[in-house]
């Protein structure tokens, strides 16, 4: 699995944690951006990261903004990309089992360094159940399709 990863300025320092986790997890990641402190617009990079998944370049995808609030509203207005805030473990987990989440969001400014390399560790250990679950993930496709074609 290679993983895209991509931050705003607030996200800067947890996204060097987390690609040295990744390294050690012996993932591969892509690196989109923002690499300092000068202040950036999330859009600039969240669109990166999620046009690399949603075209289906990248498998995955990792976001950080301060709250992850402005990444995940960007994120999730690109086709097939499903993505999911977690600041805590039990969404980590479940959006991977229930939701197969294709990008994870961290707010920068909200989780501490451990627990955010905790909830990526759930996150890319932790497979897609199926099941009942993919016929509501297909009603997602479905209204995706619908939107495209027909608006509102
Ligand atoms: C930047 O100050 C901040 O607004 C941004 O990182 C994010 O929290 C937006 O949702």
């Amino acid at each position: 699995m290679t993983i895209a990863i991509g931050c705003d300025h607030a996200g800067v320092e947890l996204k060097k944690e987390i690609i040295s986790l990744l390294h050690d997890l012996r993932i591969e990641c892509i690196d989109y951006g923002t690499d300092g402190p000068k202040s950036v617009d999330y859009p600039d990079f969240g669109e990166k990261v999620s046009g690399a998944v949603s075209s289906g370049k990248m498998e995955k995808g990792i976001l950080i903004c301060g709250t992850g609030i402005g990444m995940s509203i960007v994120a999730n207005k690109f086709p097939g990309v499903r993505a999911s805030l977690c600041n805590e473990l039990f969404t980590a987990k479940m959006s991977r089992l229930h939701n197969d989440a294709n990008i994870l969001v961290l707010g920068g400014r909200i989780v501490g360094r451990d627990l955010a390399k905790e909830i990526v560790k759930t996150w890319v250990t932790t497979p897609f159940e199926g099941e009942r679950h993919c016929k509501r993930l297909e009603k997602i496709t479905l209204i995706e399709d619908r939107l495209k074609k027909h608006g509102l």
